[in-house]
């Protein structure tokens, strides 16, 4: 947790961080729409931009070229002026500069966090998911061994998705 203690948040940017399938991009719309904010999801920026899915772009490019684009919509998202609910690939914290860019920068950033066995049962068949292609059960657990500290480093606050609807993870959310 980064631990510093802003209570206003108007105005700043919103991020939800968190493992592929915690449901960053439903959450994130859904707040997105409570409050009244426009939503930037990273994946869906790069995909506008490239004009390539992300499954081509690790395809032909592979991933570090992805992590690339993925940094540059992070710092252009967070660099917008209107405050905004971002919706960040699960990705974006691999690399040092995002960390310390969210880190630094005002925006809260929440970690929705969910169980590796949660996780499995919504990734299955994720179209823009190609990292897990192969053996999903080991790798996504190898990433939720690998990013959990990093999540953490970044988060403002924590909030747990395992036995939560929707509806009261988004409460949870936007308290
Ligand atoms: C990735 C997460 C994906 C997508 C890509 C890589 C990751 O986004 O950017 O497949 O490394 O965690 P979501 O977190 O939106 O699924």
């Amino acid at each position: 947790m980064n631990g510093v203690d802003r209570p206003d948040p108007a105005g700043e940017h919103l991020v939800l961080v968190g493992m592929m399938g915690s449901g960053k991009s439903t959450i994130g719309r859904i707040v997105a729409e409570r409050m009244e904010r426009p939503l930037i999801d990273s994946d869906e920026v790069i995909e506008a931009a490239t004009g390539r899915t992300v499954r081509e772009i690790f395809a032909t490019d592979g991933e570090e070229a992805f992590r690339a684009l993925e940094a540059e919509a992070l710092r252009e998202a967070l660099a917008t002026a209107e405050p905004a609910v971002i919706a960040a690939a699960g990705g974006v914290v691999l690399r040092p500069d995002n960390r310390r860019l969210l880190t630094e920068s005002n925006a809260r950033v929440v970690w929705l966090m969910a169980d590796p066995a949660l996780l499995i049962e919504r990734v299955r068949n994720g179209m823009h998911r190609p990292l897990l292609d192969h053996d999903p059960e080991g790798t996504l657990q190898r990433m939720w061994d690998e990013r959990q500290p990093l999540y953490q480093e970044v988060a403002d606050a924590i909030v747990s998705v395992d036995g939560r609807s929707i509806g009261e993870v988004v409460e949870a959310v936007l308290r």
